[in-house]
């Protein structure tokens, strides 16, 4: 049995909060984010179900937000296309960061919650971006739909459609930590197929060069954290270094498997990239809400290479044509071990 209920918090702010039994889960309009993910007692994210229209307001790490219009970095907030150059804000200085300053995480959405008693529940989170919000050109009509199913999987969908052609490049920024109590994730073990992961330069960005294939590196495709972490290989120990941790795209193959002693995580994407951030500076936020430590939880941000527009130019998979709609799909499945 799955069932739905809505709580009206303060601000405007609605948690629709969805329940199977086994599992509950958690959104909210704010942002049309994720609050909570819980399998029994075990809260796998990063979030707050009880304060959260304090929580989320003031909240400097994106904490389940939809991001966008464009999720990663864009180099000093700068990019040119069809021949016009535009200049956004440079919030995460010189460089432009999850759409700015006005970006998506923090506006109110509309939202309608489809629950025809079958063996899912969606919630359609409906906005739409203007031009003068984020200053890039076109007004973009988006469509958030979040589905969470009997078989514990989160499902997330984007539909947009653009008046002028621009850049699009959403994502999720939930935090995952399968630990209980939040013991810090570097005991978590990522297995893929592939593992490449695309060195970040003086500037915070990826580049052009073929990304550090960690398979080839450790000779096998399931690695710990800690074997990350710990690394001497001087590439990788360079950036670990100098970033306390993980902050960097990857291109994965068909599947991302995360998991510790309990639990696996399956991630399913057909974005390009998937951006792994380990919460490796959690000093920013000055507030009694702050009990985070450095390595809390991690992030799984699918999206498009960061700054992809001036690396790929006219190939980047960001550019959303203004005659094509855009849709992508990604999912998280929890699953406990037996
Ligand atoms: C990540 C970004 C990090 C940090 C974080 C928000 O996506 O790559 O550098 O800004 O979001 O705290």
């Amino acid at each position: 049995m799955m069932f739905t209920k809505v709580e009206h918090q303060r601000n405007g702010l609605d948690l629709i909060k969805i329940d199977n039994d086994e599992t509950k889960i958690v959104f909210t309009n704010y942002g049309a984010r994720i609050v909570t993910w819980k399998y029994e007692d075990n809260i796998i994210v990063l979030g707050n179900v009880v304060e959260a229209d304090e929580f989320y307001q003031d909240n400097p790490y994106y904490f389940g937000a939809s991001v966008g219009r464009y999720a990663g970095r864009i180099a000093d907030g700068k990019f040119t296309l069809d021949g016009q150059t535009y200049q956004l804000e440079q919030n995460d200085p010189p460089n432009h960061l999850h759409g700015g300053s006005n970006g998506i995480d923090h506006r109110y959405f509309d939202y309608e919650i489809i629950d025809e008693n079958g063996g899912y529940i969606q919630i359609i989170f409906t906005t739409v971006i203007k031009e003068a919000d984020d200053h890039y050109p076109g007004d973009i009509k988006l469509k958030i739909v979040h589905t969470y199913d009997i078989d514990n999987r989160w499902t997330i969908e984007y539909y947009a459609e653009s008046d002028q052609t621009t850049l699009f490049n959403p994502t999720n920024h939930v935090y995952f930590n399968l630990n209980r109590d939040n013991k810090e994730v570097d005991n978590h073990y990522f297995t893929s197929e592939k593992l490449g992961m695309h060195l970040l330069n003086e500037q915070n960005l990826p580049d052009a060069r073929t990304p550090l294939d960690l398979v080839d590196l450790f000779d096998k495709h399931k690695i710990r954290l800690t074997e990350i972490f710990e690394s001497e290989a001087p590439q990788l120990k360079a950036q670990i270094d100098k970033y306390n941790g993980l902050d960097h795209p990857f291109s994965i193959g068909e599947e991302l498997v995360i998991e510790n002693s309990q639990f696996l995580l399956k991630m399913q994407t057909d974005m390009p990239n998937v951006v792994v951030f380990t919460f490796n500076d959690t000093s920013e936020w000055d507030s009694d809400m702050n009990i985070y430590k450095p390595h809390s939880g991690f992030t799984l941000e699918a999206q498009s290479l960061p700054n992809d527009i001036n690396i790929q130019g006219k190939d980047a998979p960001s550019i959303l044509q203004n005659d094509r709609a855009f849709y992508s799909r990604t999912t998280y499945q929890i699953i406990e071990k037996l």
